[in-house]
């Protein structure tokens, strides 16, 4: 549905130039929510603007629907955006519209009658959640509430492609879960492909299928969302996946020689990793009987990714040397 060749944009400044998007190419597949993570100032916002040609790439090619929307003339340019539909961080309403008079907006001058318009704002409304609310004005709305109103208004001329420009970061845990399950629901009724962009790694987590991560422009690392939480390649990556792991914990204690971590002799701290396959082995049961071990669990952080469990146990392991040696 997407496609990036060689994207590049540069921006110009007196001094300096600042190559914001350095030749990156990307696939993001129809029906898929694709999540492009980076610290600030890596370039996601950039790159994500150069998918509408909100920036236009110095180089490469922007292929949506197979189409190159770079060389397309204005008309046909126009016509193709309204399919790529943009909602922000800080929700960008008209503050003296009211939730319908905000979702209405692009549906104004569209040639539809004012009742069509009702009727589909009616829907709308319905579609994120924000019932009884239509008359009232972003003031009264909480903040979830209001991004709500943002991904109803962009839904109104029906896009297929709909992207996030950090859209749960002004929110609170609880209701960024909330926006979060909204935008799954979306991607599933509607059959919509989303692109978040994030620099919450528990947000790639919760909903993405793909990801990138960027760097200084560049995409460092790529796959399944899966594939990078279980094999992270890149240090930017493993920071951002320590951000969403508790194993500095028992690293803590382990530093501050505590009770827990202290071994008697014949003991030994094993970490077991899980990734995929071999967690529905009985790791633990199988490693006791077959090197006849004892095993005592004191520390775990696993975490269920694309139904896939992923993560560590931190053991203590009792034994004759040589069976600890094997296991
Ligand atoms: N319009 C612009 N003019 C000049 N420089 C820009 C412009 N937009 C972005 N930049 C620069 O390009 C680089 C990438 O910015 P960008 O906004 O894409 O990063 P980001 O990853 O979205 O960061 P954040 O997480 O803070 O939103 C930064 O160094 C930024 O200062
Ligand atoms: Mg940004």
């Amino acid at each position: 549905m997407i496609i990036l060749n060689n994207v590049t944009k540069t921006f110009h400044g007196k001094k300096t130039d600042v190559h914001a998007v350095k030749n990156v190419s990307l696939t993001v597949h129809d029906g898929d929510i694709f999540g492009v993570i980076g610290f600030s100032g890596a370039g996601k916002s950039t790159l994500v603007r150069c998918i509408n040609l909100l920036e236009r790439p110095d180089s490469g090619e922007v292929l949506v629907n197979g189409k190159d929307l770079m060389k397309l003339g204005t008309a046909e340019l126009r016509s193709e955006r309204k399919n790529i539909s943009m909602i922000f961080q800080h929700f960008n309403l008209f503050r003296s519209r009211t939730v319908a008079g905000n979702i209405a907006y692009p549906l104004n001058y569209t040639g539809m009658t004012k009742k069509a318009i009702d009727d589909r704002v009616k829907e709308l409304i319905d579609l994120v959640g924000l019932g009884e609310k239509e008359y009232v004005y972003p003031s009264q709305l909480s903040g979830g509430q209001k991004q709500r109103v943002g991904i109803a208004r962009s839904l109104a001329s029906n896009p297929s492609i709909l992207l996030c420009d950090e859209a749960t970061s002004a929110l609170d845990p609880q209701t960024t879960q909330s926006i979060l399950a909204l935008l799954r629901d979306l991607n599933k009724k509607l059959g919509l492909t989303i692109v978040i962009i994030t620099h919450e790694m528990n947000v790639v987590k919760s909903i993405c299928s793909h990801a990138v991560v960027m760097d200084t422009g560049v995409v460092v690392e790529r796959g399944s969302v899966f594939e990078i939480f279980s094999n992270p390649q890149q240090q930017v990556t493993k920071d951002f996946i320590a951000t969403t792991s508790t194993m500095h914990k028992i690293y803590d204690l382990l530093a501050e020689n505590s009770p827990v971590t202290r071994l008697q002799t014949g003991q030994i701290l094993a970490r077991f990793s899980y990734a995929g396959k071999n967690t529905v082995d009985a790791l633990i049961s199988t490693a006791s009987i077959q090197f006849n071990v004892k095993i005592n669990i004191i520390f775990a952080d696993l975490d269920i990714i694309q139904d896939t469990p992923v993560g560590s146990l931190i053991n203590i392991l009792e034994g004759e040397p040589e069976a600890l040696t094997r296991c």
